[in-house]
């Protein structure tokens, strides 16, 4: 029996992972093996236990096979103490889990073809999957700050470092990731001027030799941020450091025009993850059953598959939610003239039908 523990967290969150467990109640019932529990994380947490990661939460989380997040932050947060902001505890439990990985899909799914600020021929059937590393790079690299230099002047400094480990354990999160896919591989660098990204395209050939189906290709960041807009359909699957990565995936998931559809993972070495939407909490629309769940589901399909093994049951979930929007069910943030709208859990609803 896999264990999930569920943490909805505040604004949309609890809304949008009730239709998520609603998803998951239909797989359980077919004979999937899994069971979950529920335990706040962020504002609700601070709320419930002082803490926005405490340790029912981290107990429930570290013994979990996976774990399926919500959203977390909220405007009666801001006046708290940085300790006990809701933000917080999404990086407490990131770092805890050492969750170094991080897989964003970019799909534009065809019934959302004009959400795309690109045009149709140059997005339509766009699938790639954009792997970033989420706990190294100039973001966490020592020596950093802030001090005054020979010559008197302020000067602020970060370091880019990577260690071969570190570069290793992505590079085969990101080969078996497109081992699943269309085995192309495309890793982001910045060879030519970084000893850090030039030592991170080394490590990439060396471990391509154990993945000889998987095409290893490499390019400079810069022309990878100017072919994401040019022509984003000859990617696959990318990876890259942690700063590249950030920028990159954020560009990537508008290509698709819409944040209420976009799932992320972020996985351990043993493939352990934890499952969120890559939007916040939403407050503006909390509490009003008008927030699209299928960010969330898919955030489950993508633990189906990258966590508890159940391929299958992934594809279930993925091609329910392509029927859902072939029917022409919208929430209101993709919206359009012909189509009929639903609530958050009208939506929970044609996707438990269509499964
Ligand atoms: P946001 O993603 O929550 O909202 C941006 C806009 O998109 C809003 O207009 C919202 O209504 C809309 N939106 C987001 N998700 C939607 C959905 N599923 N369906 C329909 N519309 C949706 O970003 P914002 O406003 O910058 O942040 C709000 C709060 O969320 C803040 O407290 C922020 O810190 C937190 N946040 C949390 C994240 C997380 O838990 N991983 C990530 C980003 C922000
Ligand atoms: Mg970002």
């Amino acid at each position: 029996m896999k264990k999930i523990a569920i943490l909805p967290g505040d604004g949309i969150g609890p809304e949008i992972i009730a239709q998520a467990v609603r998803v998951l109640e239909v797989l359980k019932r077919d004979g999937l093996a899994i069971e979950w529990s529920f335990a706040p994380l962020g504002g609700a947490a601070v709320d419930e236990f002082g803490s926005p990661y405490p340790s029912l939460t981290q107990n429930l989380a570290r013994e979990a096979d996976a774990i399926l997040l919500g959203a977390v932050g909220g405007p009666q947060y801001d006046t708290l103490d940085r300790p006990l902001r809701p933000e917080r505890g999404l990086l407490a439990i990131r770092k805890d889990l050492n969750l170094f990985a991080n897989l964003r899909p970019a799909i534009l799914y065809p019934e959302l073809a004009n959400a795309s600020t690109l045009k149709p021929e140059v997005v339509s059937g766009l699938d790639i999957l954009i792997i970033r590393e989420l706990t190294g790079d100039i973001y966490f690299g020592q020596p950093r700050g802030i001090a005054v230099n020979e010559l008197g002047e302020r000067e602020a400094y970060n370091t880019m470092r990577y260690s071969e480990g570190e570069i290793r354990r992505i590079a085969h999160v990101a080969f078996a990731a497109a081992m699943k896919r269309g085995k192309k591989l495309c890793s982001v660098d910045k060879a030519n001027v970084l000893e850090t990204t030039e030592f991170w395209k080394e490590v990439m050939i060396d471990v391509a030799r154990e993945y000889p189906e998987v095409e290893l290709t490499h390019m400079y960041v810069d022309n990878a941020a100017m072919q994401l807009v040019r022509r984003p359909k000859q990617f696959d699957v990318m990876v890259t450091g942690n700063i590249f990565g950030d920028i990159l995936s954020d560009e990537a998931s508008m290509l698709t025009g819409s944040i209420g559809m976009l799932p992320s993972a972020s996985l351990d070495e043993k493939g352990k993850g934890l499952y969120e939407p890559s939007h916040g909490s939403a407050p503006d629309i909390a509490g009003k059953n008008l927030a699209n769940p299928l960010a969330t589901i898919l955030s489950a399909a993508m633990m189906l598959r990258y966590s508890l093994g159940e391929e299958t049951a992934a594809v279930r979930v993925e091609d329910a939610v392509k029927k859902v929007l072939a029917q022409g069910l919208r929430t209101a943030d993709i919206f359009e003239a012909g189509c009929e709208k639903v609530s958050c859990s009208g939506m929970g609803d044609a996707v438990v039908a269509a499964l």
